[in-house]
């Protein structure tokens, strides 16, 4: 019998991700897509069928010390997880937050709403440690909010307003990153290159112009955007072939921007490419990737709603 469910938001990270390690402000944006966690009556197992995953609390493996961390900060030790994961791990889409946020959710419900949120938060910060070494936290608040938010250490996530559901591709290098080596190995590159640290200052000015052009739907400015955000992060040295394959595809098929998203490396790319998104998916087909579309922002139709339209916004 199931005894407490949780969810987590996959995210993409649409501005300042590597800036975001070291203080400065990032865009992003947690998925309606994500991972479902069922709590169930056990001892500590682990199971994601989609990734072929099993694992037990303490067990040795990651996930297992990752799943050990959260159960120990919340004084659980009397459940199994079973979780229904709807993106690919290690991709570039936080499914490490948001496993960790379907689990400690779900094990809040099962103890009856008893544990508070800080905890839940803790817990999955202990998780991430596990996973990444010392990550930004913007992942997790992500997972957390579902919604777009501006993140910055020590800030926390605070909610962006978008005008409009604005559509976005998502390609996958189907090359796995690590998120941990990607950002020891900017923080090296930093230190060896003190120019790096101003590079990184662009992605305040960034993300400040990303908000406003999400405030007022002005997808060609946020397109803009994100193709300065590439290149930054190209001078970070965490690009790779595929990656650039994918953006430089994108922006053949119609896109007006495009990025990678998270550490880089391998992982996932970003493109705002309206009225041309199944061209982008195409074309990463035709080039061996795949890829989907989402939502950025609140569905049109939620939009139309909060403006008191009846209807119409949509068309
Ligand atoms: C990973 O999704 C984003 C990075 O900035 C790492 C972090 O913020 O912890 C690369």
């Amino acid at each position: 019998m199931i005894r407490g469910q949780g969810f987590g938001h996959a995210k993409i990270i649409l501005i300042g991700e590597h800036g975001v390690v070291h203080g400065h402000p990032a865009l992003a944006a947690g998925l309606s897509a994500g991972i479902q966690a069922d709590a169930v009556a056990g001892s500590g197992r682990l199971r994601v069928p989609a990734w072929s995953l099993e694992a037990r609390a303490g067990d040795g493996s990651t996930a297992g010390r990752a799943l050990a961390a959260i159960l120990a900060r919340l004084r659980v030790s009397d459940l199994d997880f079973h979780l229904e994961a709807a993106i690919p791990s290690r991709a570039g889409l936080g499914s490490s937050a948001a496993m960790a946020v379907a689990i400690a959710r779900a094990a809040a419900a099962a103890s009856g709403g008893a544990l508070a949120a800080p905890a839940l938060a803790a817990a999955v910060d202990d998780a991430e440690a596990v996973f990444h070494g010392t990550p930004s936290g913007i992942d997790a608040a992500a997972a957390f909010g579902g919604n777009v938010g501006r993140f910055r250490r020590g800030e926390g996530w605070r909610p962006v307003p978008v005008l409009q559901g604005m559509q976005i591709c998502v390609g996958l290098t189907g090359r796995p990153r690590d998120t941990g080596a990607q950002v020891a190995a900017v923080g090296r590159l930093r230190e060896r290159a003190p120019v790096v640290g101003k590079m990184m200052e662009l992605f305040g000015e960034l993300v400040d112009a990303g908000e406003r052009a999400l405030a007022i739907g002005d997808v060609d400015g946020l397109g803009r955007l994100l193709d300065v955000a590439h290149g930054v992060l190209c001078g970070l040295r965490v690009s790779s072939p595929e990656i650039e394959t994918l953006v430089h595809g994108a922006r053949a098929a119609g896109a007006i921007g495009a990025k990678l998203t998270g550490a880089g490396g391998g992982g996932a790319v970003i493109a705002l490419a309206p009225g041309h998104e199944r061209d982008v998916l195409a074309r990463w087909r035709h080039d061996g990737f795949e890829g989907f579309v989402t939502a950025v922002g609140p569905p049109l139709a939620a939009v139309a709603h909060q403006h008191g339209h009846a209807s119409g916004a949509a068309s």
